[in-house]
């Protein structure tokens, strides 16, 4: 499987303010980690490849980064503005960050607003919640942050800005979200606590640079997951993949759906769970997937949906409205999309519900370039009858580079 975008991220931001430094393999070469590696490029970090999927990363310490002379450009990544702005709100200069047509429209008031707590002055538009974002960083004050939302991005920019505190920064949730932030900045040599969905990181340590053996993304492998779970006559061995159990719940949400799931193999790579991972077709029936199974599988579920389109009975996706402030509102973009295959769906505010029955029948359809709607309707235009035509396909390199090949060497004719 190709590198975890969310390890691949914290594996730049975290080695580029490193002392010393850090080798990333299987680093995931997407869009969207690239624009993190060349925003880091501007902030003055020197970088040797990617090298196929090897990238070093010559870390400039924590107070080593520079002004940058241009506007950094996050392009598709929610992940790369969020984050790094925690980073930019610890730096005695300014920096401007935006990104592209749909990332300008995300909700960027849920980190500007703790970041602003501990003394960072930013700037954008509509009332300093839209990108472009200017950031004038400096000296900051460690806050208490209880969070509204269960992000990652959110927790990570505040933790990562907490470096940049005289004392401990702490942030609790309203649920786990993703540890990656955490874990990695342990394994660079930070003093990390934990507790319950809390957890506080201490100002000011030395990072040192780090080898990082990204694990392979179990949210591109949801994909060839539910395709063979769904494809009748599948058996597929998917190696080397991610199971940090803040990110399992499309595992769980097979099996709920009696998936035949196995994992094997399991090990640990640089803090992060790892295991083989053998799926075969088996009948699938409806479940409620919902609370605070949600958090752990926000970005499979248009991968969900596509397998609860071959259940006997009814499967209802609530509690994720989070799903409106994706790359696309992935609520409409999976109703509109499945809806169009002839699946009898219905959108909520918080989710969807999908009552299955009807033949899938190819068509074109919409992705909004939204790499997840494109994986989630390739596999559903697998199941389908006739041909389904994807728009704006290549989206999909912003994630899974190679995407279609893969389902292509593991697709029957
Ligand atoms: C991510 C966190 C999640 C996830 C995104 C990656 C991360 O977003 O959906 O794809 O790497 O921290 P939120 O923090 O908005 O939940």
């Amino acid at each position: 499987m190709p590198g975890d975008k969310s390890v691949s991220h914290r594996a730049v931001m975290l080695g580029s303010i490193a002392e010393g430094d850090t080798i990333i393999k299987n680093f995931l070469t997407g869009e969207d980690c690239l624009a993190t590696m060349n925003c880091f490029k501007e902030l003055g970090v020197k970088f040797e490849g990617p090298f196929g999927e090897d990238l070093l990363v010559h870390g400039k310490g924590l107070r080593g980064l520079s002004e940058p002379s241009g506007i950094l450009d996050a392009a598709n990544s929610g992940t790369t503005m969020r984050l790094i702005m925690g980073i930019l709100s610890g730096q005695p200069f300014l920096s401007v960050i935006t990104g592209d047509q749909s990332l300008v429209r995300r909700p960027m008031g849920r980190v500007v607003a703790p970041l602003a707590e501990m003394g960072a002055s930013i700037m954008g538009r509509n009332e300093n919640t839209l990108a472009p974002l200017a950031i004038r960083g400096g000296k900051l004050r460690p806050i208490d942050y209880i969070s509204p939302v269960a992000s990652a991005q959110v927790k990570s920019a505040v933790l990562l800005a907490g470096l940049y505190t005289g004392g401990k920064t702490t942030v609790t949730e309203p649920a786990k979200s993703r540890d990656h932030t955490e874990r990695m900045l342990r394994h660079f040599g930070a003093a990390v606590e934990t507790a319950g969905n809390t957890v506080s990181v201490y100002g000011g340590p030395t990072l040192r640079g780090a080898e990082i053996n990204v694990p392979g993304d179990i949210s591109s492998a949801a994909f060839l997951m539910v395709a063979a779970a769904v494809v009748p006559g599948s058996e597929l061995v998917i190696e080397n993949v991610g199971t940090n159990p803040t990110r399992d719940g499309i595992i769980s949400a097979l099996k709920s759906m009696g998936a035949d799931i196995t994992l094997f193999n399991s090990r640990e790579m640089n803090g992060e769970p790892v295991s083989d991972i053998r799926v075969r077709h088996s009948r699938l029936k409806g479940a409620v997937l919902e609370g605070n199974l949600i958090p752990k599988m926000i970005d499979e579920i248009p991968a969900i949906a596509v397998a609860a389109c071959a259940a006997t009975g009814e499967t209802v996706v609530r509690d994720a409205a989070e799903l409106k402030v994706k790359e696309s509102d992935r609520i409409s973009a999976i109703v509109s999309g499945l809806r169009n295959m002839g699946v009898n769906i219905a959108g909520m505010p918080d989710g969807f519900i999908i009552r299955p029955g009807n033949r899938l029948k190819g068509a074109e359809v919409e992705t909004g370039k939204d790499h997840r709607i494109a994986m989630a309707m390739a596999v559903a235009g697998l199941m389908a009858e006739g041909e389904t035509v994807i728009k704006d396909y290549d989206c999909v390199n912003i994630s899974f580079p190679g995407f279609y090949d893969v389902l292509k060497s593991i697709a029957k004719e």
